[in-house]
């Protein structure tokens, strides 16, 4: 997956492709690339490639080229196909260099197009699927196509989920693009108007937002965007209502997106939750599609999603059940819909997506409407593609976020989990209406809970710089508290590139037990739940063997406080909403390890924010 950019007219410049892209790298930075057009045809391509710096390089060999240009593409790299190197950059050209394309997803037939292409002449200079598309351009171009005609033809011929923009040098002022189960939105602005993988991308420079959809191409010209479908019908553009402002997708004074993003979980969570109780105490969800009587219906529940989404997913299916008894299954995405599974109209399926865009959980929900399942997905975008197709819809409402590992998303997501958990036993009338009302108002309590186990931010950071060195780490938990667990040890995988393993506390005597001695680290989730003393008998085990304690615990908890090496307080709540604050100083301790080791938070190795790749 990647992040493309175009933008065209008088007021199109460089720098804009530039701060777009940078607020795509999200989205992949292996290398960068910008093609740009001026109005005497002439068209400039610049690339780059270093580590995770790729963009600040791009910005670097940009400078003094920036201005004379009336249109322009921008492409952010995660490598699929060809490895990292500046041939394999996007923008990637037609023979002639005069045709430009930047491309997000997979071209899944991209070997017979490119031998078919290969065997009519054609000279490819990358080893990417993509740039099969810049080369089908220019053959329907030489037999007279307009440019909107050649995406048209070339993406009924593309297999595969993807998105990109093509420009032509002969008439660099139209930009046409395309999307299949990829994201891709449009913007108007005053100078220009532009295309781009995300509304942050585009944020400050449109002022009016523009969703496409899937088989859909779209006309990008200064002062017009047109949408057609593949037949070459017109069709209405429709809009898209953005609440976000430029400030929330740019650092606000902290050093980067990783610590601004955990700071803002307060009011992650508090907007959240926000207006969904009315005044007869009743849980109210506005965007939900479903009716109470397709809600009572259901016999079955299966949630599905990929990394940090899943984990949230996990303490769902807690809540889940002990207030509906539903029965509930979970699923990594990428397993559920090859796993055959049993769906009916009386199944409903969760999907839980961040982005709304990620292809497993998209590519699940699609296999669970296809089997007639009723699908709802949790989402942080509005219009994501998700969100447009599911059944139902509930937003979590924190904001862009940018740092690649997710942390506000993740505490939004559970608590939007948690009010539907609470929406489905109340039309299902599966609890008493006053236990809904103790558990929400105990829900308004979490974002001052969370300001407080912020507030031990210091000193999260000097034990995390104490333990530099440490090689491996292991975090324990039971029921709620395993996803915690899992969570934890995710976190830290993902920015300190470090062995970290999350188990279920109760199974770490079946085998994890064996690796445990004086050199490993053990955090144990012990805040009150009925299963605190058999965690705590769990954590007794690994201490005995040699293992440093850091123990997870409710404020004032001598008992536990006792056999810990280290702890990080956090406030007292209901068990089930315990993983909201319980996986805070997790973040924090996984951030401030990444950054004593020198790493770049924002821009783990090897990650994506979104994988919009199988
Ligand atoms: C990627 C990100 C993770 C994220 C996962 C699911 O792997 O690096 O942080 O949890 O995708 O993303 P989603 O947008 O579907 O929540």
């Amino acid at each position: 997956m990647c992040g493309i950019i175009g933008s065209t007219g008088e007021g199109a410049t460089l720098n804009d492709l530039l701060e777009g892209l940078a607020r795509l790298e999200y989205r992949g930075y292996d290398s960068a690339g910008v093609a740009v057009a001026r109005a005497d045809g002439t068209l400039d391509r610049i690339r780059a490639v270093d580590g995770t710096a790729s963009l600040e390089l791009l910005a670097e060999l940009a400078k003094g080229k920036s201005e004379g240009y009336i249109a322009g593409l921008g492409h952010t790299r995660w490598a699929t196909h060809g490895r990292v190197t500046t041939d394999n950059a996007h923008p990637h050209f037609d023979c002639s260099g005069r045709i430009g394309v930047v491309h997000n997803g997979i071209v899944e037939n991209f070997r017979e197009l490119k031998s078919e292409l290969e065997q009519t002449g054609h000279v490819f200079s990358s080893q990417t699927d993509t740039e099969v598309i810049a080369h089908l351009l220019e053959d329907y171009l030489k037999h007279g196509s307009t440019l909107k005609e050649a995406v048209t033809e070339s993406i009924s011929r593309l297999r595969g989920a993807m998105s990109f923009v093509a420009l032509d040098a002969d008439d660099p002022k139209i930009l046409v693009a395309t999307k299949r189960m990829a994201p891709l939105i449009a913007g108007s602005g005053s100078g220009a108007n532009f295309v781009a993988s995300d509304i942050p991308a585009i944020l400050g420079k449109a002022d009016t937002f523009y969703q496409i959809g899937n088989d859909q191409v779209v006309v990008v010209s200064p002062g017009d965007i047109k949408l057609f479908d593949l037949s070459g019908n017109s069709l209405e553009l429709p809009e898209i209502a953005v609440e976000w402002d430029l400030e929330a997708a740019v650092k606000g004074g902290y050093p980067d997106f990783m610590s601004k993003e955990i700071f803002e979980q307060p009011a992650a969570v508090r907007d959240t939750l926000l207006g969904r109780l009315n005044s007869e105490g009743e849980i109210v969800l506005d965007e939900m599609r479903l009716n109470p009587e397709e809600l009572r219906n259901i016999n079955k529940v299966f949630i599905v999603g990929c990394g940090t989404s899943f984990h949230a997913g996990m303490v769902a299916k807690f809540a889940i059940e002990h207030w509906t008894r539903i029965p509930v299954e979970l699923d990594i995405s990428s397993e559920f819909r090859y796993r055959d599974p049993v769906l009916d109209p009386q199944t409903l399926v969760i999907g839980v997506s961040q982005s709304g865009e990620t292809l497993d959980t998209m590519a699940a929900m699609n296999e669970a409407s296809m089997l007639s399942a009723k699908t709802l997905v949790v989402s942080n975008v509005m219009g994501s593609s998700m969100a447009r197709a599911a059944d139902a819809v509930l937003y979590t409402r924190a904001g862009p976020e940018i740092g690649v590992a997710a942390t506000k998303t993740h505490t939004s997501q559970i608590a939007a989990l948690l009010l539907l958990a609470l929406y489905l036993a109340q039309v299902r009338h599966s609890i008493y209406p006053s236990e809904i009302a103790d558990v929400y108002s105990e829900m308004i309590k979490l974002p001052q809970k969370i300001e407080e186990v912020l507030a031990s931010d210091a000193s999260i950071e000097e034990v995390a710089q104490s333990m530099v060195g440490i090689k491996r780490f292991y975090f324990i938990g039971r029921q709620v508290g395993y996803p915690v667990a899992l969570e934890g040890a995710l976190k830290l995988k993902e920015i300190s590139y470090l062995p970290a393993e999350g188990y279920p506390a109760g199974e770490l005597k079946h085998g994890p037990i064996a690796m445990i001695d004086s050199d490993a680290v053990v955090f144990g989730i012990v805040t009150r739940t009925r299963l605190w003393e058999k965690t705590i008998s769990n954590v007794e085990e690994v201490r005995v063997r040699g293992a440093k304690i850091v123990l997870i615990a409710n404020q004032g908890d001598s008992e536990s406080e006792v056999l810990g090496d280290v702890i990080f307080e956090v406030p007292k709540t209901h068990p089930l909403l315990a993983p909201v604050l319980d996986v805070i100083p997790l973040q924090l301790f996984a951030y401030h390890l990444a950054v004593a080791l020198g790493n770049d938070v924002d821009r783990p190795r090897n990650l994506a924010k979104t994988v919009t790749v199988e």
